[in-house]
Formats: C-alpha cells, sequence, structure tokens
C-alpha cells in the first residue's frame, strides 16, 4: 500500500502523521509516497486553528479525487476532522474516513469501513504505543500530553483535542531511551500546553506525582541524550524551579517558545490567558538574566475584538522590551465553538493587516539589531546535514539558530564549537574551531 499523506499546522499534528504511518507501516506494510497520483491512500491531516485552511482543506480533497488513481481511499484526519465530523463526508462523499485528532490511534479500524468517523473527545489515547519510525537528522518528537485544559476565548484546539491528560513518565522515558537508541541526539517534547505536565493521568493506569521540571529532570538522565526541546509552553507555568532547571540543565537546549499574545492587559483578560504583561515581562527578563545565550520565540495575535490602537501599542511596546529572535504573528481569526468569536466589537480586516505589518516590521528591526550581536561569539553546533550549494554544514545552536559552517570533515550528530564569521537575521555563518 503506498501512502500520501500531507499534514497542515503545528508539531503535534506532524508527529500523529508519524504515528499514522508507523501502524499503517506494521500493520500493512505501507510505504509514503510523495506523488498522489501513485497514491493507494490520501490522509490530509488537518489544522482548524484559522480559517484558511479549512477552505484549503475543500479545495485540496476535490483536487485530490479528480487526479487519483481508480479505487485509491482519502481520509480526513486531526482538529478539521474533530471539529466538522460527518460534515465532511456530506460534503465531499468520496472521503472514505474521518479520524478526529484524540483518534489517531484507530487509524486501522476505519480503513476497510466505509463512511467512518471517529471523532470521540473522550478517547483518551495517552498509554498508546506507537511503533516506532527510523530518526532523521538526530531528531526525534515525543508526545508528552494529550488535549489542553486551557480555555484561551480565541482558541479552537480544547475543542478538537479535548481535555488534557499526561502520558506516564515511564512510557516517555522508554520512547526517549528507544529514540536514542536509534540515533537521536536530540527530543522534542509536545503537547499543547507542554509544562502542565503532571496535571491529570489517565484513569486507566496507576501514575507517579510529577511536575514538567520534574519530567525534564528524568529526561535529562539519558544517556547518550545530548538535547531537550519542548514545545509549547504557557508562560503562566514558567515558575522560578522550571527557569532555574532550564538555566542549570546542560541538555535542555537554551531556545524556547513564550506565546505571548497581547502585550495589553486588557486583551491578556479578555483572551483567557492567566498572566499578565508584568508577569511575561518578568519571566522574560529571569530567563535572560539565568541564561543569556538564549532564544526566545513568541506568537501574537493581532486584531483581537476590542483591541484598539493603545492595546495594541502595548503590544509593540512589549516587543521591543522582551526583543523576540522570533516571532509567529497571526490576524485574529474567529473561531467556531470559542468565546470570543461572539465578542462585541471584531476588528475590520483591513485595520488589523495593517497592524500585522507593523508588528512583522518592528520585529525585522529587531532580528536585525540581534543578528549584529551574535557575530564573532562561539556557539555549540549540532551538526546534521550538508549543503552542496553552498559546500557547508548545517547544524542548529542550542537555541535553535540555523549556522552554516565551513570546516573539517566531521560526523553528522556531533556537536562542534562554531565561531560566527556572518550573522543575519534568520541563519549564521562561521568556522568550527574545536
Ligand atoms: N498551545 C498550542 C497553541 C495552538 S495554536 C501550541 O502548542 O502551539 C498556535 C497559535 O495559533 C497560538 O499561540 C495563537 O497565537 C494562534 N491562534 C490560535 N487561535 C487563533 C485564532 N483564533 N486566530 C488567530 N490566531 C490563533
Ligand atoms: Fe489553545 Fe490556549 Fe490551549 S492557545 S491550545 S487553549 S493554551
Amino acid at each position: 500500500m503506498k501512502v500520501y499523506i500531507e499534514t497542515f499546522g503545528c508539531a503535534m499534528n506532524h508527529k500523529d502523521s508519524e504515528n499514522i504511518l508507523a501502524k499503517l507501516k506494521a500493520d500493512r506494510e505501507a510505504v509514503q509516497t510523495d506523488k498522489i497520483t501513485e497514491a493507494d491512500l490520501i490522509i490530509i491531516n488537518t489544522c482548524s486553528v484559522r480559517e484558511k485552511p479549512i477552505q484549503k482543506l475543500f479545495s485540496e480533497l476535490g483536487s485530490f479525487n479528480a487526479i487519483k488513481k481508480s479505487g485509491a481511499k482519502i481520509g480526513v484526519a486531526g482538529c478539521t476532522a474533530s471539529h466538522l465530523g460527518r460534515e465532511i463526508i456530506q460534503k465531499a462523499p468520496y472521503v472514505n474516513f474521518v479520524l478526529g485528532a484524540r483518534n489517531i490511534s484507530k487509524i486501522i479500524s476505519v480503513l476497510d469501513k466505509k463512511g467512518a468517523v471517529e471523532i470521540d473527545i473522550e478517547n483518551d489515547e495517552s498509554l498508546e504505543l506507537y511503533p516506532s519510525l527510523p530518526v532523521s537528522n538526530f531528531r526525534k518528537s515525543i508526545n508528552i500530553s494529550i488535549g489542553c485544559d486551557k480555555q484561551c476565548s480565541f482558541c479552537i484546539v480544547p475543542f478538537t483535542r479535548g481535555e488534557e491528560i499526561s502520558i506516564p513518565t515511564d512510557l516517555i522515558i522508554s520512547e526517549t531511551q528507544k529514540a536514542v537508541e536509534n540515533g537521536a541526539k536530540e527530543v522534542l517534547l509536545l503537547g499543547q500546553n507542554v509544562n502542565n505536565y503532571g496535571r491529570r493521568f489517565s484513569s486507566l493506569t496507576p501514575h507517579r506525582d510529577i511536575n514538567f521540571t520534574g519530567l525534564l529532570k528524568e529526561i535529562s538522565n539519558i544517556s547518550g541524550l545530548e538535547r531537550i526541546r519542548f514545545t509549547s509552553p504557557h508562560p503562566l507555568h514558567m515558575d522560578n524551579k522550571f527557569i532555574e532547571e532550564f538555566a542549570t540543565n546542560p541538555k535542555i537546549a537554551k531556545g524556547i517558545h513564550m506565546p505571548l499574545q497581547s502585550g495589553s492587559n486588557k486583551i491578556l483578560k479578555m483572551m483567557k490567558r492567566g498572566y499578565t504583561r508584568e508577569w511575561f515581562i518578568d519571566r522574560v527578563e529571569r530567563i535572560r538574566r539565568a541564561v543569556p545565550e538564549v532564544a526566545i520565540s513568541t506568537d501574537i495575535i493581532v486584531g483581537f475584538p476590542d483591541e484598539s490602537d493603545s492595546d495594541f501599542n502595548d503590544t509593540l511596546e512589549l516587543l521591543n522590551i522582551a526583543k523576540f529572535e522570533q516571532l509567529f504573528s497571526f490576524k485574529y481569526s474567529p473561531r467556531p465553538l470559542t468565546e470570543a468569536k461572539d465578542f462585541k466589537n471584531q476588528i475590520a480586516d483591513d485595520i488589523a493587516s495593517e497592524r500585522l505589518i507593523r508588528l512583522q516590521a518592528i520585529h525585522q528591526k529587531i532580528m536585525e539589531d540581534l543578528a549584529i550581536n551574535r557575530k564573532n561569539k562561539i556557539y555549540s553546533v549540532l551538526f546534521d546535514s550538508f549543503d552542496s550549494e553552498s559546500n557547508c554544514l548545517i547544524g542548529r545552536t542550542s537555541s535553535g539558530l540555523l549556522v552554516k559552517a565551513k570546516g573539517e570533515k566531521i560526523n553528522f550528530g556531533e556537536i562542534r564549537n562554531v565561531k560566527i564569521i556572518e550573522s543575519m537575521r534568520t541563519q549564521m555563518k562561521g568556522q568550527i574551531i574545536f
């Protein structure tokens, strides 16, 4: 069986696609193809966080159906599958199955059931073990929790991925050990609200009392593992103990995502984010003090309902204080099931577009300034590939920055010190020194 799988959205969606493929490989000896016309099974793993990907889903489904091999099946998985369920088959009757984001483990059972819809939002997949696929580029993503318990007023995820359940610590440890045995040097711990780990475990099994900081400590004891990353954490749960562990544990990579969303206290409250602008600034300053080489990325939504010029200016001002190394910015998109879609004073699209442009321009300037400061510094870089065009080795710093380097022949998967010769906004060039 040849499978074509297209994945939209977050890192967890990519991991879900990997898990789907792993099951198909083990059960049906499936192989992945990048040619739709050759596929016996086409899966679109969807995202529903903003509206655009949903429009794209139906236009893609139509064009995939038109070119697919005769007899090939089409399945829709992920958050839009959870949210729209049977409606997808009503709109596109040639779709064979719909597999919600919390029902990924049921991939084999829906394959031969025409019209199957598996979208149980209470399904507990936290104990599920998937066959492992080979490690690529020395990195492996490991789920540590499913669902999200926060109810940010703009966000559809709690409705598509359901209540938060942490995966048992022992399972995470054994999955990480397996990944390291298979060649991984770096793991990416995944959850929608990753640092709320330990809040609730499956009722189907006993569990230990442990939080995210404790989990990081345990994982870092695995020998052969060099770097631990995680996404996405919530700023609210970044307590002092966590920051201390982040700063002092050499295996924890020094890049962190701190999704701000807005710099205005009024908007943060309407978003139900649970922190204030002051708390956020305090966390950033504390992290930068403890880890001077840290790279901080963020998510910002512009044009949230009732966002005034003054609220937006608060966000711009915070950008200049925090000086994020990376920014993911979005225009607010009203989502079904969420509270914010019914808020008064929805912001006109042209105003939101203009704010997005201003925000991104300020960020570009910040990135330029940060880049200048990196010149002549020395970074430890994990090399994973070679770029024949530039004749350079390619790797990432602990903080996640992309580095191209010339120097002696090294084995991929090795960490080396690199002196930065040229530093641009999104990548650096350097020389391996030892
Ligand atoms: N905790 C999750 C967040 C999922 S959504 C994670 O693991 O990434 C990712 C980002 O999309 C959010 O941080 C937010 O900035 C943005 N987003 C979510 N809902 C949105 C909406 N309705 N409109 C615009 N952007 C949104
Ligand atoms: Fe969404 Fe907020 Fe959870 S952004 S995924 S409800 S932390």
